[in-house]
């Protein structure tokens, strides 16, 4: 693994944005996997504001996100879809039908999640990958466990994952039990992976995730095993002497 030390939550941002707009530029038809969360807010800003300058081209992009709440409609302003369409969709140049976000509406959820993998395989999976952070080592929303699964499937939510993400909702209730999400095996086959950290709350988990040990208690610690993974944390998140 890579590791960039930025200065701060804005450096991580122009970096990571500079670093999807190269890829873009190199295969305008590129395949993203994108995340969603307070860490990318930052990149897609500036995303939009390349796409406003001319500065790259999302025509030809397809996107897969990594996952959806069961049970949200794309209205609620916590869904995934809306975060999409809030901070990237409705003001870029993607073409909408090569924009997949798990449909968790889905009558039949593990259909949804065999069809959604079908989708990513006959796109050819992801050529490059944007991941956050979970305060609990997640990645997607593949929550420590004692197994990992491959496929893109329904997972039950962490009291932990609940907890932290209930700031995005209006009323802590409402947080979902479930989510889809991505699998292992769409992360770890993504060609080349980003993951962006942020702010001092993700220092601890920051540090077991790199500690060159593996568990499925710490998704995110199987990053180790990628050989195109390019960390952006910033100096809060990663500490001043851990930066190569
Ligand atoms: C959610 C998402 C993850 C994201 C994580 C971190 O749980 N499913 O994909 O990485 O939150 O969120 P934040 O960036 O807000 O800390």
């Amino acid at each position: 693994m890579k590791i960039l030390m930025a200065k701060n939550y804005e450096e991580m941002s122009k970096i990571a944005a500079s670093a999807v707009v190269e890829s873009i530029r190199k295969n305008p038809a590129a395949v993203l996997g994108l995340p969603t969360g307070h860490t990318p807010e930052g990149m897609y800003r500036l995303l939009v504001r390349a796409y406003e300058r001319e500065e790259v081209d999302f025509s030809e992009v397809t996107t897969f996100n990594l996952d959806e709440y069961i049970g949200l409609p794309p209205e609620h302003p916590a869904s995934y879809h809306f975060f999409m369409a809030k901070h990237f969709f409705n003001h870029v140049n993607c073409d909408a039908t090569k924009n997949h976000i798990p449909n968790s509406l889905a009558s039949d959820i593990d259909g949804e999640c065999i069809m959604y993998d079908r989708k990513l395989e006959s796109a050819g999976g992801i050529d490059l990958l944007v991941l956050g952070l979970g305060g609990n080592g997640h990645i997607g929303f593949n929550e420590p466990d004692a197994r990992l699964q491959t496929k893109t499937h329904r997972v039950r939510l962490s009291s932990a994952t609940r907890k932290a993400n209930s700031i995005h909702f209006p009323e802590r209730d409402t947080v979902p039990m479930e989510s889809i999400t991505l699998g292992m095996e769409a992360i770890m086959s993504a060609r080349k992976i980003l993951l962006l950290v942020s702010g001092t709350q993700k220092r601890s988990i920051l540090k077991q995730t790199l500690a060159g040990y593996i568990s499925t208690d710490l998704p995110a610690s199987l990053l180790q095993l990628h050989k195109d993974v390019l960390l952006i944390a910033d100096e809060e998140a990663l500490g001043k002497s851990t930066a190569s």
